[in-house]
């Protein structure tokens, strides 16, 4: 049997990087095996990434040797920074100048790179609709990864752009699930109006990126959307009823008064549901469900991510 191509993957032991292992791993004729980048290789999830097969090696992003020794002698590379790790659109722009650098430095075959708009092509900085932020961003996480496209194809890069989305996964982790009112009633908060929202189960992102793998050619110098529902907030809150057993509520606020709601990343977050609101053909337009589908025909909807995960989402 010819030996398997590696692809390195950072951000392993995350969402995105983590689902890219385990779609890899769980092929066993996929002629891909899976390098799992970590900043801890004896981590609890780094240990349960190497039980399932993956080669896990260590290195940080923000230190461009490291990343170069650990995309040594790899086929593929898997592209993700960090900006929730410290909120710098700064650093965020240098561990993707950094996983380019050393992308070409091992002469990586196919580099798949997770972007995002950059939302100043639609909002520019002197569009007073929402706040410029940290000087000059709309939406700093978006922004700045749209900003950092040119480092890959500057650099000549065998790469294609994926277009992530919102993960159905923050009502879980993120803080974003049913809270109680006043009234008592379980309501989901966003300033979304009745436009759509372009969901995705985070694990489906992975096994995506692993179609896009094995695809090769095809997608590379590409730009790729994904999403694996798009529906209003309305919507999901009747899914989160039926799935709960109990009334969800939309409770439609204003941009401005969601940016007010003072926890970290507020202002941020305000501008980037206003832009997915306020470009919204743009933001859902980019990201076809039935497109996704074709990568991954295990594709969940809102309604299946929900029968899965409803007893891990906290309800005050
Ligand atoms: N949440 C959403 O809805 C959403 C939607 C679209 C895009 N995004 C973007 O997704 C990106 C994050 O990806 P994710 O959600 O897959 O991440 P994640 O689940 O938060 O996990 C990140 C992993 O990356 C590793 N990591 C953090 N800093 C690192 C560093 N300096 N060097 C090497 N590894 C590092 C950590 O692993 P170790 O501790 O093992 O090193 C961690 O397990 C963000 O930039 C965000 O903007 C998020």
């Amino acid at each position: 049997m010819a030996e398997k191509k590696i692809i390195a993957v950072a951000g392993a032991t995350g969402a995105q990087g983590g689902g890219l292992v385990r779609a890899i791993l769980n092929d066993k004729s996929s002629g891909f095996t899976a390098r799992a980048l970590t900043r801890n290789v004896n981590s609890d999830k780094a240990k349960a990434l190497a039980k399932l097969g993956a080669e896990v090696v260590a290195a940080d992003v923000s230190d461009l040797e490291s990343v170069k020794r650990a995309f040594t002698g790899a086929y593929g590379a898997f592209c993700v920074t960090f900006f929730w790790e410290h909120l710098s659109p700064e650093k965020e722009f240098i561990e993707a100048t950094n996983l380019a650098k050393a992308a070409k430095h091992a002469g990586v075959q196919h580099v798949i790179w997770s972007t995002l708009e950059d939302t100043r092509k639609w909002v520019p900085l002197s569009d007073n609709r929402m706040p410029t932020l940290m000087g000059k961003y709309k939406v700093p996480h978006c922004d700045v990864k749209g900003e950092a496209d040119h480092v890959f194809t500057d650099l000549g890069l065998p790469v294609t752009f994926l277009l992530t989305t919102f993960y159905w996964d923050n009502f879980i982790y993120f803080g974003m699930g049913p809270k109680k009112g006043p009234d008592g009633k379980l309501a989901i908060t966003l300033p979304m109006g009745d436009k759509k929202l372009a969901g995705i189960a985070a694990e489906d992102i992975g096994k995506c990126t692993h179609t896009l793998f094995k695809k090769g050619r095809e997608f590379i110098g590409k730009r790729v959307g994904i999403s694996g529902e798009q529906l209003t907030l309305a919507q999901m809150a009747a899914a989160f009823t039926k799935a709960l057993g109990q009334e969800v509520r939309y409770h439609e606020v204003s941009a401005d008064a969601y940016r007010s709601f003072g926890f970290p990343g507020a202002d941020e977050l305000g501008n980037m549901f206003q832009f997915f609101r306020d470009f919204n053909d743009v933001f859902c337009g980019a990201r076809s469900p039935d497109f996704t589908r074709s990568l991954n025909p295990a594709l969940q909807t809102f309604d299946a991510w929900l029968a899965q995960n409803k007893s891990r989402i906290p309800l005050e």
